[in-house]
């Protein structure tokens, strides 16, 4: 028998911050189009296996190599989504009954993209989160859409009553999860493992960058860990919280040691910048993530997004370099490390660091950040020593000891720079 019937997907070109930005509170603008381009060929995919006279994606922007052949392609043109869809089903017909998908559903079954609706006018496929995902209609019909609210938790419900109130008969469809979230793709990911979205997911789990996680510590949209790659959780780097508050008294107390002007190197949200500045203290703070950045100057305190490792202003003139909350463990070389404080101290300036209550460790492994969503980072160059290991260090970065004390949970060291 030939089939009958238009199949269209409405969609967008997945460009980097167009497309599926409630993604990016875990991925970032690139992998969040990447996650929305394998969910729109998912999608193509099934709805070319589907049987169908015509197959038309209806696009904002340009088409891309993603398109798969067997696809007219046509403008979406229209003000909101409302004139979109009516105009989709109006440039897209040639009497024969349509039915309409979007892109965030990858997991569409091609069964159910049928035309055989005896006795009904339209077919409706809601979502779990209160939209549709499906709507298929016999002819156009701009009444039937034009007003209805959009993306809203009630969407698919008031198109349900619109299509009623227009006289029609509407066939149900199942209701799908619609990939909104990142808790929707990880749910999405799990139930359909084969998919090019799921798999490019299960990548990206595994591989963010660890700024990215970083990033949505400080920004508080997830929670951080650090753990070994073995999955231990190393707990002085699990602290987020605590880099989030204000200074304590154990802060205070390291930072009555410091000589001023002060480079605070790894500042994250600038809590002891803040409380230097607070003292009358010169301050400035210093951190790759530019979240760290807008937070520290958010409370009104200096800070440059820099690597340590990158050329940094007053070179050879600071009076102290801070190294707090296991900041000696930047860059996975403390040796390298104090040799850099070194060198940005002026001749007889003063290096504080914070280094780990065990006094023996000395633990060069990189280091994992997990994020309370599942996601992963990369390998992160990191370090976690003690006080004799660090001693160590400063002797061949000509750094002297001239105080080392700790609190129960927490030890520092005061070094000197001397000629
Ligand atoms: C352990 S956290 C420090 C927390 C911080 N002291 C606070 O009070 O919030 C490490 C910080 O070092 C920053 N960082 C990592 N690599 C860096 C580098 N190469 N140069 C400067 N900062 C870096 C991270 O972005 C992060 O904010």
């Amino acid at each position: 028998m030939t089939p009958t019937g238009t199949l269209i997907v409405i969609a967008k070109e997945p460009v980097a911050g167009r497309v599926k930005t409630r993604l990016q509170s875990e991925f970032t603008p690139r992998e969040a189009a990447a996650l929305a381009r394998a969910s729109l060929v998912d999608t193509l995919n099934t709805v070319r296996a589907a049987p169908a006279a015509r197959r038309v994606l209806v696009l904002e922007g340009r088409p891309g190599p993603w398109l798969p052949p067997g696809f007219e392609v046509i403008r979406q043109r229209g003000d909101g989504l409302d004139e979109r869809l009516a105009a989709a089903f109006e440039d897209s017909f040639d009497g024969s009954p349509m039915l309409l998908v979007g892109m965030d559903t990858p997991q569409l079954p091609a069964e159910l993209l049928g035309f055989n609706w005896p006795g009904y006018d339209a077919v409706l496929g809601l979502t779990e989160d209160g939209g549709y995902w499906c709507l298929g209609l016999r002819e156009p019909d701009d009444q039937a859409l034009i007003g209805v609210p959009m993306s809203t938790d009630h969407t698919g419900r008031d198109q349900l009553m619109r299509l009623e109130k227009r006289g029609k008969r509407v066939l149900q469809l199942p209701t799908l999860r619609d990939m909104d979230t990142p808790w929707d793709a990880a749910a999405i990911a799990a139930e359909y493992p084969a998919l090019r979205m799921s798999r490019l997911f299960r990548r990206l789990e595994h591989t963010a960058h660890p700024a990215m996680l970083f990033e949505q510590a400080l920004g508080g949209t997830a929670r951080v860990v650090a753990t070994g790659i073995d999955g231990r959780t190393l707990p002085s780097l699990s602290e987020l919280d605590r880099w989030q508050s204000p200074a304590d008294e154990v802060d205070r107390l390291a930072l009555s040691r410091c000589e001023g002007p002060v480079l605070d190197i790894g500042c994250g949200p600038g809590r002891i910048v803040t409380a230097l500045a607070e003292q009358g203290i010169p301050a400035l703070g210093v951190d790759v993530s530019p979240q760290a950045i807008s937070l520290t100057t958010s409370r009104g305190a200096v800070a440059l997004q820099r690597p340590v490792q990158n050329r940094l202003p007053a070179e050879g003139r600071w009076g102290s370099v801070v190294l707090m909350d296991g900041n000696i463990g930047i860059g996975g070389d403390p040796a390298d490390l104090l040799r850099r404080c070194a060198e940005l101290v002026r001749p007889n300036g003063l290096v504080l660091v914070e280094v780990d209550p065990d006094d023996d460790l000395d633990d060069t492994a990189p280091i994992v950040l997990r994020s309370s969503s599942g996601r992963r980072s990369t390998p992160l160059p990191w370090a976690r020593i003690g006080s004799r290991t660090l001693l160590r260090h400063a002797r061949a970065a000509a750094l002297h000891p001239i105080e080392d004390w700790r609190t129960p949970h927490r030890a520092f060291l005061t070094l000197r720079r001397t000629a």
